[in-house]
């Protein structure tokens, strides 16, 4: 068993190396253009931009899109999106297009606006769902708007695809590859009865590397167990400790009007200076079962995180009886290796983990059944091997910091561990949450 998790951990080092995430491995954004028609000077498009990856959502402020035309293309005309700058337009006369950058950035239209501008699957002001919080119909997931080019091509064998697509999901980390030329996608017409082809299909495939969006990690994991009263803080500096100058020592310090539109974190002052904590707590000890409670503290005043994910590796999650208050979900990333899932909110009850202060913290308990031939509270078997929050793997504190199993309390009976365990339940409810 250890030296398959070693073994793991290499290759997922290795994958590493090729931003590639071990755990999602398929995981990418696509953006599908679909030529629907010709027009006198170019064509009319229908984009579709898809998050497929499990885990990782696009959150406020939303996705931007942007790309470099190949020849000297404009927009005419945009629906449910539009691009950010209109650019130099003045060689036209009579009809100004909406864009004449050599390289327009788009973003989604806010919910709300008037029909004559939307079009299916558009105006959710840039959000995407994780592909695996998804339900059957997956249109959270995905963005459409529609383009009409002009100053293009107006043949397959003319058109010239646009090129270098910069995807922000909404910060930096994606890295897209070229436009590929695809089979035309196919639409099925509403009564089934009649299928449709667009006249041209490319796909642009962009992939996410945690390295290439931020220099430090965003949420760190803390650990405790019932048989030992010690609690293995965050690291020290985990996220950095770049804000260490300007965190807030206590939320009533905290000017509750002024700061809603300011988007750069605003934080709690912590010793590891992270936004998120997620602290794994190994609760109790049944005969047949075990039981962790997980807790994500948010230390950021300026955000509340909605539509959050959290996954988790332990050998251990392929056993999982029951999840309290949250969903779960088994992601199985290498197909019979079932260690890893994603915890996510319910909607309306903890989908939002709100901001730094009184409410901003989630909570749930996991009972999961003891395998006999690999359960042991020994060497830090009960801790999980990984953690993401928001897609973004977090910092875990060293293994030799690890709560150890007292030496005297390797026979404890079940009952002595009980009594333990709510001893330092106790102390863990008053401990924890005031760091
Ligand atoms: C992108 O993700 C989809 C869905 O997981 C997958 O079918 C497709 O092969 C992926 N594309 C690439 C280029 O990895
Ligand atoms: C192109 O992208 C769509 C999703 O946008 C996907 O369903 C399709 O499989 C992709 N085609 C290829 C050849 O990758
Ligand atoms: C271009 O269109 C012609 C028919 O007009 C078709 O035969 C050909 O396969 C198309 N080529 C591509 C690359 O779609
Ligand atoms: C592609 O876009 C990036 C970022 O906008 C820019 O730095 C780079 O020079 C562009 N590359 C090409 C070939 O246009
Ligand atoms: C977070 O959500 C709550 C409730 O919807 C709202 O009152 C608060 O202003 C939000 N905070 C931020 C930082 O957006
Ligand atoms: C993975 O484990 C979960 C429970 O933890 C179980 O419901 C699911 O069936 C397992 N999947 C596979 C492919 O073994
Ligand atoms: C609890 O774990 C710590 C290591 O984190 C260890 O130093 C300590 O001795 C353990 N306590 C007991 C009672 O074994």
């Amino acid at each position: 068993m250890r030296i398959l998790i070693l073994s793991i951990c290499f290759l997922a080092l290795i994958y590493y190396a090729a931003a590639y995430d071990p755990l999602d491995p398929n995981g990418n954004v696509t953006i599908k253009w679909d030529i629907m028609s010709w027009t006198p000077d170019g064509y009319v498009a229908m984009v579709a931009i898809n998050n497929f990856q499990m885990y990782r959502h696009i959150g406020d402020p939303g996705w931007k899109l942007s790309w470099t035309w190949a020849k000297k293309e404009v927009i005419w005309t945009m629906m449910g999106a539009q691009a950010t700058e209109q650019g130099d337009c003045s060689k036209f006369k009579d009809n100004i297009p909406h864009c004449c950058e050599k390289k327009p950035t788009v973003v989604d239209l806010l919910p709300g606006v008037p029909y004559n501008q939307q079009v299916a699957n558009c105006c959710h002001g840039g959000l995407l769902n994780a592909w695996g919080q998804e339900t059957d119909d997956k249109t959270g997931s995905m963005s459409q708007f529609q383009v009409s080019v002009g100053q293009a091509g107006t043949s397959n064998k003319t058109v010239k695809l646009p090129k270098n697509f910069t995807f922000l999901g909404p910060g930096p980390g994606y890295t897209c590859g070229p436009a590929k030329v695809v089979p035309p996608t196919t639409f099925l017409a509403q009564d089934r009865r009649r299928k449709t082809q667009a006249l041209m299909t490319w796909n642009v495939t962009c992939t996410y590397s945690q390295f290439l969006a931020r220099k430090y990690p965003s949420c760190c994991v803390s650990l405790s167990t019932f048989y030992n009263e010690t609690i293995t803080p965050c690291p020290t500096c985990a996220c950095g400790c770049e804000h260490k100058n300007n965190c807030v020592k206590s939320d009533k310090k905290i000017d509750m009007v002024g700061h809603k539109k300011d988007r750069s974190p605003l934080l709690h002052c912590t010793h590891h200076m992270c936004p998120i904590r997620v602290h794994w707590h190994v609760k109790v000890n049944y005969k047949e079962y075990w039981r962790v409670k997980l807790s994500i503290t948010n230390f950021n005043y300026h955000t509340n995180y909605t539509q959050w994910t959290l996954v988790a590796q332990h050998p251990n999650l392929n056993k999982v009886t029951q999840v309290f208050s949250f969903n779960y979900k088994p992601l199985v990333p290498f197909g019979s290796i079932n260690d890893t899932g994603m915890f996510y909110g319910t909607k309306f009850y903890n989908d939002l983990l709100m901001e730094a202060g009184p409410y901003g913290s989630v909570q749930s308990e996991v009972l999961m059944q003891k395998d006999e031939n690999t359960f042991t509270f020994k060497q830090g078997w009960a801790f999980p091997r990984k953690v993401y929050f928001n897609g973004d793997e977090c910092k875990l504190p060293p293994p030799e910091s690890y709560p150890y199993l007292p030496n005297s309390g390797v026979n404890l009976s079940v009952s002595v561990l009980a009594m333990v365990s709510s001893f330092i339940l106790i102390v863990f409810s008053f401990g924890v949450f005031s760091d």
